[in-house]
Order: structure tokens, then sequence, then C-alpha cells
């Protein structure tokens, strides 16, 4: 059925104004003034604001973690994510070493066949490279897959510099976009064995044996390969100041580099370790949570535009039975925490009602830049006429909670437990389906997957 949306604010980065949106066919028809059909089913959106459909540049959906998997699956986290605005996710497809990237490719499209209930697409995680896997990669371009994640941590998926290069160099070729994972492997795995020695076996051993200069040193080394490479690149889940200063020299030196963080990185800090019972093991993740001079430091480089995405890095464990394989040994506690449903709200909530973002800054942030460096900007993250229906109507009124029994996330905790947040996804349209409704998930399962084209230079 058409749709009229009349009266709401439409945010765009560039700017912010009123008009009427008619979506059709699944596709934003047409954008005005006092528009009508016979036939279209009118909403009433005054007061509020019309976003792109938000997306979510970073989840580990039925993430395999040995013996057992993530606590969302495609099913579970994708409806999470709708409910909460986010029209789109992309999720990491991981070659295991041994796989090709076709094969990693197919056991992700399989873990998401039929179960989504928002759009996907995969970033493809390269751990082995040979002349096979760089042949490969022009298949990835055809299936639209064009964005890749390198590790310099986690011994089963890091690769090494001189894989990087070569990496960057090839991925470049294809017009695609890498994001890395900086954080030094073996000083991690030498830290981690220090703190056993000394029988630090609790989760507060987790950020001392991965602190900033962890991340800043891999930071800076990736930054050297990338202008080697002559190569654009995008860092993952930044976390630290110190990080974040080796990119801004880089930057000042003429190099292009993007950057991603997290919610977990710009409202958690570090005291987290420091809870009794275990409880700290909730929030072991990596990059560890920081201090507060690192969430000022991001913040601040979010409110100069220097920070061009956010995204969750969803990789929901849960407390009782999968964190506490960690009990006696930190390094045992699978890492990552949930956020994908709480995501646009907690952003709009700390940055845009606090007055630290603008709401077209909020657009580029979870939106519309994710579109662009992932090749699939203006079918996603613009509210233009022939751009997929997927449109946010926000309520800026409505006041709420966090906690773990309302949300949809299939997880028992959430790092943001009892946060009083503003706004919320009031309908949430799906190229065209009505898929929330006063903030309800009304339809499940109308995701599919989204191939994508060349990256575009924010
Ligand atoms: O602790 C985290 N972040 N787990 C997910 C995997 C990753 O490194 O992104
Ligand atoms: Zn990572
Ligand atoms: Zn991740």
């Amino acid at each position: 059925m058409d749709i009229i949306l009349k009266g709401g604010e439409i945010v765009a980065p560039q700017g912010s104004k009123r008009a009427d949106v008619e979506i059709k066919d699944g596709k934003i028809a047409r954008i005005g003034e006092d528009l009508s059909s016979p036939e279209a089913r009118i909403i009433d959106v005054q007061g509020k604001l019309l976003f792109p459909g938000f997306i979510d540049t970073h989840t580990h959906f039925k993430l395999d973690a040995g013996d057992f998997f993530t606590a969302d699956d495609f099913y579970t986290g994708t409806k999470a994510a709708i409910a909460g605005g986010t029209t789109m996710v992309l999720d990491f497809a991981t070659q295991n070493k041994g796989e090709t990237l076709s094969e990693a490719l197919e056991i992700w499209y399989k873990k998401a066949e039929n179960q989504a209930s928002c759009d996907y697409s995969f970033h493809m995680s390269i751990s082995e490279w040979t002349p096979e896997i760089l042949e490969e990669l022009k298949t990835m371009t055809e299936e639209g897959i064009t964005s890749y994640k390198l590790y310099m941590a986690y011994d089963n998926l890091k690769v090494r510099d001189n894989e990087i290069l070569e990496i960057l160099k090839a991925v470049k070729e294809q017009g695609g976009i890498i994001g890395v994972h900086c954080e030094n492997g073996d000083l991690i795995n030498e830290l981690i064995r220090e703190e056993k020695e000394k029988g630090n076996l609790s989760p507060k051993a987790h950020p001392v044996s991965r602190p900033d200069e962890i991340e800043a040193e891999a930071v800076n080394r990736l930054l050297t390969i990338a202008r080697l490479a002559e190569s654009p690149v995008n860092i993952v889940h930044l976390s630290s100041a110190l990080g974040y200063k080796v990119i801004e020299r880089a930057r000042l030196e003429g190099q292009k580099v993007y950057v991603e963080t997290c919610p977990q990185y710009l409202l958690l800090d570090d005291s987290k370790y420091l809870l009794e019972d275990f409880e700290s093991a909730k929030y072991v993740l990596s990059p560890p949570l920081r201090k507060e001079k690192d969430i000022a430091t991001l913040w601040q480089a979010m409110r100069e535009g220097k920070i061009e995405t956010i995204g969750t890095d969803h990789c929901s464990f849960n407390f009782k039975g999968q964190k506490e394989r960690g009990l006696m040994d930190f390094s045992k506690i699978p890492n990552g925490m949930p956020g994908v449903e709480h995501r646009p709200v907690l952003l709009y909530t700390f940055g845009v009602k606090e007055g630290i973002l603008s709401k077209e800054q909020l657009c580029a942030l979870l939106s519309t830049n994710a579109a662009k460096l992932f090749g699939m900007y203006p079918q996603k993250g613009a509210i233009a006429e022939g751009s997929d229906g997927d449109i946010v109507v926000w309520d800026p009124e409505y006041n709420g909670r966090i906690t773990k029994e309302e949300q949809l996330q299939n997880v028992d905790y959430t790092p943001y437990e009892g946060m009083e947040t503003f706004g919320r996804a009031e309908y949430v349209f799906l190229r065209g389906i009505p898929v929330v409704e006063q903030g309800k998930l009304l339809i499940e399962n109308q995701g599919k997957f989204i191939p994508r084209g060349r990256t575009q230079e924010l």
C-alpha cells in the first residue's frame, strides 16, 4: 500500500526541511508539500523527525565462539535492530583458515537466510591470504561484497603486516574499503601471560592486558602500511584518545582515514571492571572500555565531524553460562557485548538531546556516511526520490528507560541497564513496509540481502 507521511521534518546531513513523503512500491516516490493520493494511507507525523533508516556498520550475529554461538542470531538480532530504528546491518562474514571467501560467504548467507527482519550485507573478514584468495576478490565484488575486515589481534584471525599491505592494494583496485581491528596481538598475548603469572585471573585483568598503547601502536602501524599502499582505510571500534591522536597526525599529513567508534566507548568507562561478583565480565570486550579522557576525546572528535560512523560491535553473550566460562580465567571470557537495539536512542539521548550533536550530524553518523562508505548510497542513507523506502519516524518527545526485560536482544543483560532515554523509533518503514508502529515490531522477516557497489569518498 502507498503511504504518505504528512508534516514531518526530513533530516539529512546537509540540513533538515519540513515536507511530506510518499512511499510507493518500496521506494520513496515523491517529496513535497501537501502531497495526496486517493489510494494512500496517510500518516500524520507532525512534530516527528524523519531519518533515513539507520545502518549499523558492525554486528556479529550467530558468531561461532568455539563450541557455542553468540546469544543473538540473525533472527533475534535483526528484530532487535529494526525495533530500534536500524533498517540495515553489516555483519562480519569470517573466513576461517583453510576456507575460501566464497565458502565463508555461503555460510553467512545460510545464517541469515529467511531470518532477517532488517536488510543486511556482510563485510568479509580475511584471515588467510593466498594468490587464490586474491583472485576471489573479483567474485566478492560480483556478489556485492565490497568491504573487508582485517585483524591485527586474535591468533586464529590476524594477518601479517606484509599481507595487510597486499590486501589494501588489492581491495583498493576493486573499489572496496577495508576496516581493521587495531590491537597488537603479540603484545596482548604477552600481557595476558604476565597477568596470569601474577595470579590476576579476574575480569579486572582484561583492560590491563589491552592498554591504550596496544591500540595506538596498531593504528600507527596500520596507517604506515596504508600510506605505503596509497589506500584509504577504516579503523573500526576505535576506543582510545591515544589511538585517535595517531589518526589526527596522519590526517594532518593528508592521509585518508575513516573512523568508526561504538556507543560503549562513548558512554561506559573502565570503572565497570571493578564490579563485584564477576559482574565485570559483562563488559569484557576488545578493545576494552577506557577512561573519561578517552570518552571526552571521542565525543569531541564526533562533534567536529572527525568520526564517520558508529557501529555497535554487537556481539552478545549471556552472562549465565557463556560469560561464566571465564569465571576462573579472564582470558576465557567470550569477548563482546550487545547494543544493536539501543544505538539510535543512546546517540539521540546523549548526543542530540545533550546538545553535543545536531540531528543532522546524527543522521550522517548513523546512516548516510555508512551508506556512502559501504557502497549503497543513495539507495540507502537518504530520504530522496528513488531511494529505498527505509524511513524512521522519530518521536523526539518520548521518554524511555533501557531494561533487559524490555529489550528484544536475546541476551540476559544490557550494559545500559536503567539508563533514561529520550526519543524512539515510532514508525519504521523497510522498503515501504511498515514494520514498526507505535514503537512495536509488527512484522518479522522482511529483511533481504543488499548487494553493494564501490565505496564513495566522504
Ligand atoms: O570484543 C569484541 N569486540 N568482539 C567482537 C569481535 C571484534 O573484534 O570485533
Ligand atoms: Zn574487532
Ligand atoms: Zn566486531
